[in-house]
């Protein structure tokens, strides 16, 4: 079969699963709300949990800071080359002193971190161990690196155990891998039993901290915080994307563990760095969300809230934190539930396999602590109504 007939008959077979994807067309964001193909919607499908991507008098000040400085919008080079700004080493000097640790890194994206920490570090003499429902970007990692990896089931940590006593004396490092807060299922990993086990069997831990990071912990630090167990983690990364409204994302680490990335993290080395002008951003974010304990409560107490009314309609709501997915099962219902939410002005995506598991098709309302309960309080009637509950 030809190449355009054959990719042309795939994009068929997706839409008849419902799950062709296609680019939505975004002409304004302000504050609580987002047009969407034309529509006005309340946003309740963003990662800017703080909601600091929207903080006008934020931007405005660094507006001014940004043309003083004269902040460049490109870096030119790699990092290894011309493109280490002094703003990185200001950034790193932060989050390593925010979390106590003796180093930090900072990347190009979450996807960059995780695509090239676990290949960096692990060789074929070695084993990943990893969380079943772990983000892409760590499958993709896994996939690149030469260890051979084992998934296991979801927050099941006796499954773990299990994997690892089979593992050990087998390979010469063990890793651990997994998401703090898990991006489609809003559930959290159960940190300090996995720090109980890496201790145990000699492993090593990396915790993504993506969705945790802004929201949990005293200052922000993410769900390590919260769980007491920032030290015991071997590496923790953070994106900037996400509550932290900028772009890029980190990793904290030992000294040795930085120097060893920087010789050897493929997608570390062979890309271009982040321009000044971003890096400068993520340090005023970064530094502003370590102030923001009561927002991170209102929009926790805002969840649960959610959460609660939604499960008294008997619906399939997992998780427990500012992430609520609403189980549908089925790709149309959750295609249905979305399109129905956005007749009556609210943007709730779907999110369908091959994302989530077969079967496990949901609404994923993703909170921010700028949304009052007035503002979300419809969503409970009208997902009750369309799954028939
Ligand atoms: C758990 C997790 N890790 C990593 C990433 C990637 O981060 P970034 O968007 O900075 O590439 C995401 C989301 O995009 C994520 O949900």
């Amino acid at each position: 079969m030809q190449f355009q007939d054959r990719i042309s008959q795939e994009l068929d077979e997706l839409r008849r699963l419902d799950r062709f994807r296609i680019l939505p067309d975004i002409t304004a964001r302000n504050g609580k709300h987002i047009a969407v193909n034309g529509q006005f919607l309340l946003n309740l499908s963003s990662n800017d949990y703080l909601g600091l991507g929207d903080d006008r008098e934020m931007l405005a000040g660094y507006a001014e800071e940004f043309s003083e400085r004269q902040y460049a919008m490109t870096s030119s080079s790699s990092r290894l080359l011309t493109g280490n700004h002094p703003l990185y080493d200001q950034l790193e000097t932060a989050l390593a002193r925010l979390y106590g640790r003796e180093a930090a890194l900072v990347f190009n994206s979450g996807y960059h971190a995780n695509i090239g920490i676990i290949p960096a570090l692990s060789g074929r003499h070695d084993l990943v161990l990893s969380d079943r429902k772990n983000h892409a970007s760590i499958i993709d990692g896994m996939k690149i690196a030469e260890a051979p990896y084992q998934r296991y089931r979801h927050l099941d940590y006796d499954h773990l155990e299990e994997l690892l006593e089979r593992a050990a004396g087998r390979y010469r490092q063990i890793f651990i891998v997994t998401e703090s807060v898990f991006s489609m299922d809003g559930d959290l990993a159960d940190l300090s039993r996995l720090v109980a086990l890496k201790e145990k069997y000699g492993a090593l831990l990396i915790v993504d901290e993506a969705h945790g990071v802004g929201v949990f912990g005293e200052r922000g630090l993410g769900l390590c915080e919260t769980a007491g167990v920032v030290q015991q983690i071997d590496i923790i990364t953070g994106t900037f994307g996400k509550a932290l409204a900028s772009t890029g994302a980190y990793a904290v680490m030992s000294s040795l563990v930085r120097e060893y990335l920087i010789n050897t993290m493929r997608s570390f080395i062979f890309t271009t760095a982040l321009p000044p002008a971003i890096l400068g951003w993520s340090q005023l974010t970064l530094e502003r969300q370590v102030t923001m304990q009561r927002e991170r409560q209102a929009l926790l107490q805002l969840a649960s809230r959610l959460r609660c009314e939604l499960i008294a309609q008997s619906l399939d709501v997992p998780g427990e934190s500012h992430i609520v997915p609403v189980i549908t099962g089925s790709n149309a219902l959750a295609v249905a539930l979305a399109a129905r939410l956005r007749d009556a002005g609210f943007l709730c995506l779907p999110v369908r396999p091959p994302t989530v598991p077969e079967k496990s098709a949901r609404i994923r309302i993703s909170l921010r602590s700028t949304l009052r309960w007035e503002d979300i309080e419809p969503i409970v009637g009208l997902i009750g109504g369309i799954t028939g509950s």
